[in-house]
């Protein structure tokens, strides 16, 4: 089993020099550079996509024993439709088969698995396994893992205002009380801390619409590593990286207050 909620005693993360007190709560990833990884080795892209589910777990696995609040993993986005049927086959079915043979192991380590997008819009199997998936972790204490599925930041926006106004026009909220509070709480990530570090693979400086109100502040680290070669040592100089920041949230720097 790999939870290990002592993990000052795991010598293979404490040698590599992090500040466990200034680990993120919450890790945001967009895994990106499957197909150029495939089409670099002459493969088909699906390869790629294949080989993108092994670094996941690694990376599931080293979040789980950092003790990582939670992790956001952008899987498959609203504009991925726009992809050919073939992929969009493969993908599904990568997923449904991800499931299938991590969810005991997911479960064993505590993870609770959870989705953010329009989820509805999936086929029957992957919604099956996906809904397996929720009831069997929900009770977890470990680590959140947020797989994005279907997801779009904006389409997510348009949903949340369609629920405020609802609930405006019900009379159950007034204007007055719409805050940030009150948006974060028809997001997907309701009651979630907003991610600390967005990383993102293959070297593309943009967001792709993931978790825009989300990632107001969040520091990001590209790498142009693909994402299937992103691997536990990539994620600890991320972490490094992102431990040298300085997080002014628009105030000033720590030394000048
Ligand atoms: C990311 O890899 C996975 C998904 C978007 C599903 P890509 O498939 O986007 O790989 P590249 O960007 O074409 O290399
Ligand atoms: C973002 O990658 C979506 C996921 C990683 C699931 P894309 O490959 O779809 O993004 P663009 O098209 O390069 O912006
Ligand atoms: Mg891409």
């Amino acid at each position: 089993m790999w939870f290990n909620p002592w993990r000052r005693k795991n010598k293979e993360v404490i040698d590599s020099g992090i500040d466990y007190q200034k680990l993120p709560r919450h890790i945001a990833i967009i895994m990106d550079g499957n197909g150029r990884w495939a089409q670099k080795r002459g493969l088909p892209r699906t390869m790629g996509h294949r080989a993108g589910v092994e670094a996941l777990r690694e990376i599931v696995k080293t979040c789980s024993k950092l003790d990582i609040q939670v992790l956001s993993v952008y899987a498959f986005s609203t504009e991925n439709w726009k992809r050919p049927k073939e992929e969009i086959g493969f993908l599904m079915n990568l997923l449904t088969e991800y499931l299938r043979r991590e969810l005991n192991e997911l479960h064993q380590n505590n993870v609770v698995v959870r989705a953010l997008g329009a989820i509805d819009q999936l086929p029957d199997e992957a919604q099956n396994e996906l809904f397996k998936a929720f009831k069997q972790t929900e009770n977890n204490k470990g680590l959140i893992l947020n797989l994005a599925l279907n997801y779009g930041g904006r389409g997510e926006l348009i949903e949340a205002i369609k629920k405020v106004s609802g609930q405006v026009k019900s009379g159950k909220l007034r204007i007055t009380e719409i805050d940030e509070e009150c948006i974060s709480g028809f997001l997907y990530t309701s009651g979630l801390p907003d991610p600390d570090l967005l990383i993102r693979t293959s070297g593309e400086m943009r967001l792709s619409n993931f978790l825009l109100w989300q990632l107001a502040y969040t520091e990001i680290v590209v790498t142009d590593k693909l994402w299937p070669d992103f691997n536990k040592q990539d994620l600890l100089d991320a972490l490094k990286i992102y431990q040298k920041r300085d997080r002014r949230f628009g105030g000033l720097k720590t030394d000048k207050r």
